[in-house]
């Protein structure tokens, strides 16, 4: 079997330094769950016919699934099938699989002995759990297995473990050892798509994590590739363009201004946030009225609508719009806009909006939550509802 040359370095570590936690901590698709399940496997195949159990954690069963186990089955050429436990024999082992996610995930593996765990997405899980895996496994020679995307600096999967990298046990054991990841570390990924890769991540915190695997801090402004000479075009060249979709997006407000946008996308595949309806102080009412106005010039649209207001999406639908609740994942939302600002495939028609030029240069990170400052954020979120949400099912459908 091939590895790539940090993978090699991975090993290396595991045969010579046999470190208790290991870490891999980087870049999207660098490689770094390939390795970590090779290891996991070896490590369970050292204990053969021990009857000892061993632990995997992740996010949801569904991200287990999709990250680990399809891989796994592959691997050791057999079907998995989860018992009542949500266990299953390897190498005369048992393999406990957990979801780790929620705030009591962590009572799942209370009172184990394990021999070994495979924590996959360690941002994901619960910090509870992280820990109660790790003191769970105290079986003599256990190795926790980690990988991991960055995210902010303060976040205790890097407070507590990869800056204690180096770290020694009592009795001389290395405690933890950590490796970083780029996305260039897999050399096994055809060139073109890691160009793809590169050319579409958005600049900044999302290149830095994504791309380099940084810890880097979310700060400054959010949509960094939004450009003036690049993004606006007027409405005469909009009149041009052959549009085959529309759709909305909307985000409630009174105090905040509420705002609807109108989004269209051309023959090119292009989109484009042709209208903005945005004011302050204004009740349902108000609009119901836009919304109808809207509807009466471009057909029965899908208003992809903030959730936080139910009534009001109910109030919608009364009234014969196609009110549809909105995904509102914040940071994918973010990525995805600007994923389209960077490529040049979302644009805006200037003389058609007038918060908008003022969000797009305001809206900025929260160095200490990580998450966007909720100001310069109304007719910002409506645009991330309407777009995410709307192209979600294209890019499942893709990949
Ligand atoms: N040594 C290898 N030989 C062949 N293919 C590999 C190797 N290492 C990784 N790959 C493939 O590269 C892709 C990305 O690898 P992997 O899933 O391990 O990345 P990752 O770092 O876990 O990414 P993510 O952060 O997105 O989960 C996968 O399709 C994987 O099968
Ligand atoms: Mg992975």
């Amino acid at each position: 079997m091939d590895l790539t040359p940090k993978q090699i370095e991975v090993v290396e570590s595991v045969r010579t330094e046999d470190p208790k936690i290991l870490l891999l901590s980087g870049a999207k698709r660098a490689g770094k769950t390939y390795v970590a399940l090779l290891l996991f496997l070896a490590h369970v195949a050292k204990y053969e016919g021990e009857g000892l159990a061993f632990i995997i954690g992740g996010a949801t069963y569904s991200s287990i699934w999709r990250n680990i186990l399809d891989d796994m089955e592959k691997v050791i050429g057999r079907e998995i099938k989860l018992d009542k436990k949500n266990a299953f024999k390897l190498f005369g082992n048992k393999i406990y699989v957990f979801d780790g996610s929620k705030s009591d995930s962590w009572k799942k593996a209370r009172g184990f002995t394990a021999a070994g765990a495979f924590l996959n997405e360690g941002t994901a899980l619960h910090n509870m759990f992280v820990k109660e895996v790790i003191s769970r496994c105290s079986y003599k020679g256990a190795r926790i297995i980690i990988d991991t995307n960055p995210e902010n600096p303060a976040h205790p999967v890097k407070e507590d473990y990869i800056d204690k990298d180096g770290q020694m046990l009592a009795s001389g054991r290395l405690n933890i050892r950590s490796f970083h990841f780029t996305l260039h570390d897999n050399i096994f990924l055809d060139p073109e798509y890691v160009e793809s890769i590169i050319a579409s991540t958005p600049s900044g915190m999302f290149t830095d994590r994504d791309i380099f695997g940084r810890w880097a801090a979310a700060e400054g402004a959010i949509y960094k590739d939004f450009h003036d000479s690049v993004h606006y075009i007027t409405s005469e060249e909009a009149e041009k363009l052959n549009f085959v979709r529309y759709w909305a997006g909307v985000d409630w407000g009174y105090e905040h201004p509420g705002s609807i946008v109108l989004i269209a996308e051309d023959d090119q595949g292009d989109i484009y946030i042709l209208e903005e309806h945005a004011k302050q102080h204004e009740e349902i009412d108000y609009w119901v009225k836009v919304a109808i106005e809207i509807k009466s010039r471009f057909g029965n649209i899908n208003f992809y609508c903030d959730t936080a207001r139910p009534e009001h999406i109910i109030r919608f639908r009364r009234e014969g719009m196609r009110a549809i609740n909105a995904d509102k994942s914040v940071i994918a939302g973010i990525e995805e806009v600007a994923r389209l600002f960077k490529l040049r495939k979302l644009k805006v028609v200037k003389d058609k909006v007038e918060r908008f030029k003022k969000e797009i240069n305001m809206y900025v990170w929260n160095p200490i939550t990580g998450e966007p400052v909720k100001q310069w954020d109304d007719v910002l979120d409506a645009i991330r509802y309407a777009i995410y949400t709307h192209l979600k099912p294209q890019r499942r459908k893709t990949g």
